[in-house]
């Protein structure tokens, strides 16, 4: 298959999108007639926690990520209705896609983002002061509608932890796949398992199409050698929607 070099960015419409009733607005600002850029892949997913503390992995310690993972959960704007707790998980691809769709999300803050970039997306948004237990201000939560992947590599990060190769059409993956010939992958309380045990869910079977750097993970994890990437990562796709946790 002769295939170009595709780029793609993940868009993540957030909970306060949804109960605001803004995604038919926020998909239009995406569309192919404003950005050039088409779809590839989408779902709804009901984040569980280790998918949420893996999207975001990289502000774990900071003072805003524990609200921020309940934020991504929905678990902040549905605290009653766990069945509305969703998020819509898209990858665009086109030229210049991840830049293109940062731009029009605009600045992280929406304070900023009204100031410098009124009509973006995130000028919609809100700032919520976050409270330590003896009520003092500690900072801030921006719910800002929308995530849109940084870099390029951040959005190969970020395609490959939300979905599985079988989620995009095949000339539509643009990463390096593998089909898994023999092996079942087995997963519980965080730990992988080559035989069933019981209460593990089947990952990965054979047959199945697999993302490469996926692949040398669980292998590396297999001859019990220090893996690329934790094995969290490469679950939780796999476990998207199968409990509501
Ligand atoms: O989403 P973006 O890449 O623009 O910003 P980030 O710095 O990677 O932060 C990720 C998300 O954390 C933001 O979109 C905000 O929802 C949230 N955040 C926050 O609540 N408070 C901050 N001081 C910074 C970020
Ligand atoms: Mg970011």
């Amino acid at each position: 298959m002769n295939r170009e070099k595709i780029e793609q960015t993940l868009v993540l419409v957030k909970p306060d999108a949804l109960k605001n009733s803004l995604t038919g607005y926020v998909l239009s600002q995406l569309s192919e007639f404003h950005t050039g850029l088409r779809f590839a892949g989408a779902k709804i997913a009901c984040v569980s926690r280790m998918l949420a503390e893996e999207h975001y992995a990289e502000h774990r310690g900071k003072v805003f990520y524990p609200s921020l993972i309940e934020y991504i959960m929905g678990l902040l704007h549905y605290p009653d209705a766990p069945e509305r707790r969703r998020i819509i998980a898209l990858v665009y691809q086109g030229p210049d896609a991840v830049q293109k769709i940062r731009d029009i999300c605009g600045p992280t803050n929406p304070h900023v983002a009204r100031e410098k970039r009124p009509g973006c997306i995130r000028a919609l948004g809100t700032v919520v002061p976050l409270k330590d237990a003896a009520g003092n201000d500690v900072g801030e939560r921006m719910d800002n509608l929308i995530h849109a992947s940084a870099a390029d590599d951040e959005a190969e990060r970020e395609i490959k932890l939300w979905f599985r190769p079988g989620d995009f059409p095949p000339f539509m993956r643009s990463y390096l796949t593998e089909i898994n010939k023999e092996e079942h992958y087995y997963f519980k309380d965080n730990n992988l398992y080559m035989t069933h045990e019981p209460g593990s869910v089947c990952l990965i079977a054979p047959g199945d199409v697999v993302w490469k750097s996926d692949f040398d993970v669980l292998r590396s994890m297999q001859q019990g050698l220090p893996a690329a990437a934790p094995l969290a990562s490469v679950a939780a796709k796999y476990l998207i929607n199968y409990t509501a946790e």
